[in-house]
């Protein structure tokens, strides 16, 4: 049997969280409904047990009911984070917007599917919980989708939990794990949404450690092998950026990097800097790098020597999150030549070798430079 990729693809991709385009109006047949449980039914299940049990709400009073609990847990903070973020494009503007209208307007959906499971975690790994569920629920929303309707992935009902059990009569030991708003959307049109690209958030062999070209177990050289760590932290992306933005800052964390002096102001992208290391296989060595990226709050990103054909390219980026950002510090070797390249001519057979045994060195630098940036953005 073979499939309609581009067909699965697009199913697949646009498949968005539908909040504020949800038609209030049109009623919603209870066999759409079952023909999509009966189709998130096919996901696994662990030890192939049925324990999914599906809460489709109509009633007006019922729905008024879990809308007022649901905006109970946030739709106060929903509604002022959206008027304080109002035209400021903020990154999280939209997302806040909708989510505020979702909660102001749940009751008004023609229905709501609340997704439950028999059992609560107990963190032994047992099948036939969350693990169990959560696929089902997506099919869900696919399948909805393919028929011309819209849900959104909703939590903020779990902070008020037992009051929902309370209200819809669900036992003790079953679990909520999500609920679905379900309506026929208004138009069709739904678009991918940009996501960290497959090569930045796959890791290869071993935690961190990526290639920019396919490659199959451990890197050579002309895979242009890469390591990326990451540390989630409490400040603010302008605070870090300040420590990112200092060409300094690894010398203080790294026993191979001894400093940077610029060799163009003011700091830009295009601007070059002098670096002295020092590393026991390869010695000391002085480089010119070039700025390739320069945000403030977002991105610095260098290329070490040659900029058409680096010897390496780092990058610091910072990501917004909830109450703190992530630093992601990331490398990739190559393709141009290095002292790491003369080792290699030397050993032409322990090519693997010899750039796995640098990773692991530059893992640790690395990831000591992280540490260290986030202790010092969160001292103060
Ligand atoms: C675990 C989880 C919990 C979520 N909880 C809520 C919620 O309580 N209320 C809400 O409006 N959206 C909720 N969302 C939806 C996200 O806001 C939405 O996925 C995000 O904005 C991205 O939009 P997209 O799904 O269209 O890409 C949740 C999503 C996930 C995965």
């Amino acid at each position: 049997m073979s499939f309609n990729i581009n067909e699965t693809d697009r199913l697949l991709s646009t498949t968005r969280s539908v909040k504020r385009r949800l038609d209030l109006q049109r009623e919603v047949s209870e066999e759409i409904i079952l023909d999509c449980i009966d189709i998130a039914e096919q996901a696994p299940t662990g030890g192939n047990q049925s324990s999914r049990r599906w809460l489709v709400i109509r009633d007006p009073e019922t729905k008024k009911e879990i809308a007022d609990l649901y905006r109970e847990v946030g739709g106060k903070f929903l509604k002022e984070q959206s008027e304080l973020l109002d035209g400021t494009g903020h990154h999280n503007e939209k997302t806040i917007k909708a989510s505020s209208y979702l909660a102001e307007h749940l009751e008004e959906i023609p229905v709501i599917v609340l997704v439950t499971i028999y059992g609560q975690h107990d963190g032994s790994g047992r099948p036939g919980l969350f693990d169990s569920v959560i696929q089902a629920a997506w099919s869900f929303c696919l399948a909805l989708h393919s028929r011309g309707l819209g849900s959104a992935w909703t939590t903020m009902h779990l902070g008020n939990a037992s009051k929902i059990a309370e209200l819809l009569d669900i036992p003790e030991g079953v679990t909520q794990v999500v609920l679905l708003p379900v309506a026929h959307t208004i138009g069709d049109k739904f678009s991918p949404v940009p996501r960290d690209p497959a090569r930045e958030i796959t890791w290869f062999e071993k935690w961190g450690k990526t290639t920019k070209k396919p490659t199959s177990g451990l890197a050579s050289f002309e895979d242009e092998p890469g390591l990326t760590v990451e540390t989630d932290v409490k400040a603010t992306p302008a605070k870090l950026w300040d420590l990112i933005s200092d060409i300094n800052i690894s010398s203080h964390f790294s026993n191979e990097f001894e400093g940077a002096d610029w060799l163009d102001e003011p700091p830009q992208e295009g601007a070059r800097f002098k670096g002295r290391n020092k590393n026991e296989r390869i010695g000391e060595w002085e480089v010119t790098c070039h700025v390739t990226s320069y945000e403030p709050n977002k991105v610095f990103a260098w290329a070490v020597g040659d900029v058409e054909k680096p010897a390496a390219t780092w990058e610091f980026r910072l990501t917004p999150l909830a109450g703190a950002t992530r630093l992601r510090f990331a490398m990739v070797l190559g393709p141009g030549p290095s002292g790491l390249t003369r080792i290699i001519e030397q050993a032409p057979d322990s090519e693997k070798k010899i750039i796995s045994n640098r990773q692991r060195d530059q893992h640790v630098n690395m990831r000591e430079t992280v540490e260290g940036i986030k202790k010092l953005a969160e001292k103060n």
